[in-house]
């Protein structure tokens, strides 16, 4: 099937994964129009869009998805025929320290776009899509062996996981009783520029650059499987372009490793940018306190994704963090900016009582 929008609200643009989609859609598509809708919480930075600001078939609204009237309003001005739905509340150990925002944003706000898209493609449906992009965390937890797959019952174990899951119900829900067109991608752990000092990969380069502590959960066993975002950025591009009508698709990266050796691998890359001996970083690892109801681990099969419609990623995790890591240390000026007293006061409640130094 080829679906070709003419129209397109991206939300959650200013965020990490949308950012990275829409360097990469704008330029690539300029008969396609673009709106970013961004409520730029904590993780929305428009810093991140300076290459495409000033671009023709680009714009930028700030707003909530959970106002109704704007979203009605945008559909009315801007006629999308495509809907690609990033915005969400989306770091694990924010939705332990408080669920709320994450059932607003990640549910309520869902069924708003849903609604109005819904209400604007009446009679047109066919000619539209809704592009909800998820996470593989829907699934629950896997023990050393397997992989999940788009017939994996849903098993959410952290509110963040529920909130999602809620979310990708309410869309196939939406496809089987209003015959609503949409498609859903499921994916892995995306890392590379522009990601929020929260999540592991970031946070590790920050404190291994000025030599904080790096804190490991648990023993450091986990299992999370790697995906550089520029990869997941195309194989987003391709399921809204090419993927047939309520379809469901698993995008991994295929490069699995336990917690505690990608931060070795992280700590000695940073070492070898910076010039100091292999090694010498690793003395930062400090392990503390576990998250409650830790993921053992996730695996994606997305043989599909490969087969159907020719994805392949291009990087393998050696080549993605030697990329991540430079372009952390070329932005020492974005990182810093982005770390305000929010940043710290959501450190000390996450860290503070783990045992950290
Ligand atoms: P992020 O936290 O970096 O960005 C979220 C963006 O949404 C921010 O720009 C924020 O300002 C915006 N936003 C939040 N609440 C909003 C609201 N109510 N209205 C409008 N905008 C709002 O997230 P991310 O890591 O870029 O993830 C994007 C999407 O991909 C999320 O839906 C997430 O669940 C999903 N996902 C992420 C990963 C990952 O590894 N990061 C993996 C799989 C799926
Ligand atoms: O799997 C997809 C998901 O990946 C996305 O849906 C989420 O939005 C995204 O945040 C990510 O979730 P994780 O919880 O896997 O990512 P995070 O970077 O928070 O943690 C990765 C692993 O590292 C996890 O097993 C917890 C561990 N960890 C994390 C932090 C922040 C640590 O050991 N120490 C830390 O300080």
């Amino acid at each position: 099937m080829s679906f070709t929008p003419t129209s397109v609200l991206v939300t959650g643009g200013a965020g990490f994964i949308g950012s990275n989609y829409l360097l990469h859609v704008v330029p690539a598509h300029p008969d396609t129009q673009y709106v970013n809708l961004d409520a730029l919480t904590y993780a929305g930075n428009l810093a991140n869009l300076r290459a495409i600001e000033e671009a023709d078939n680009y714009a930028f609204v700030h707003g909530d998805i959970n106002e109704g009237a704007l979203i009605d309003r945008l559909f009315e001005e801007h006629q999308f025929d495509a809907v690609v739905h990033f915005a969400a509340e989306s770091h694990v150990d924010r939705s332990i320290l408080d669920p709320t925002a994450f059932v607003t944003t990640n549910v309520h706000g869902t069924l708003v776009l849903l609604q109005a898209a819904r209400k604007a493609w009446e009679g047109a449906k066919h000619a539209c899509r809704f592009h909800h992009v998820s996470t593989d965390e829907v699934f629950g937890t896997l023990g050393m062996e397997g992989h999940f797959t788009a017939d994996t019952p849903y098993a959410p174990r952290s509110p963040y996981a529920a909130s999602k899951a809620a979310a990708d119900h309410l869309v196939r829900a939406f496809g089987t009783t209003y015959d609503f067109p949409y498609v859903i991608t499921n994916t892995s752990n995306n890392y590379g520029p522009y990601q929020f000092p929260e999540k592991l990969i970031p946070l590790v380069i920050r404190n291994a650059v000025v030599g904080d502590p790096i804190p490991v959960y648990g023993k450091g066993e986990n299992v999370r499987d790697w995906l550089f975002v520029e990869d997941h950025c195309e194989a987003l591009d391709s399921v809204l372009h090419q993927a047939g009508d309520q379809t469901t698709w698993l995008i991994g990266g295929d490069q699995e490793i336990t917690n505690l050796e990608l931060v070795e691998r992280l700590l000695d890359e940073v070492d070898r940018a910076t010039g100091k001996p292999v090694g010498t970083r690793r003395s930062l690892i400090q392990f503390v306190t576990d998250r409650p109801g830790h993921d053992f681990r996730y695996a994606l099969d997305s043989s599909p994704v490969k087969e159907a419609l020719k994805w392949t990623p291009k990087h393998d995790l050696s080549s993605g963090i030697a990329r991540t890591v430079a372009w952390y240390l070329g932005n020492m000026d974005w990182l810093n900016d982005v770390l305000d007293g929010g940043y710290r006061e959501y450190y000390a409640a996450q860290y503070g009582s783990r045992g950290m130094n």
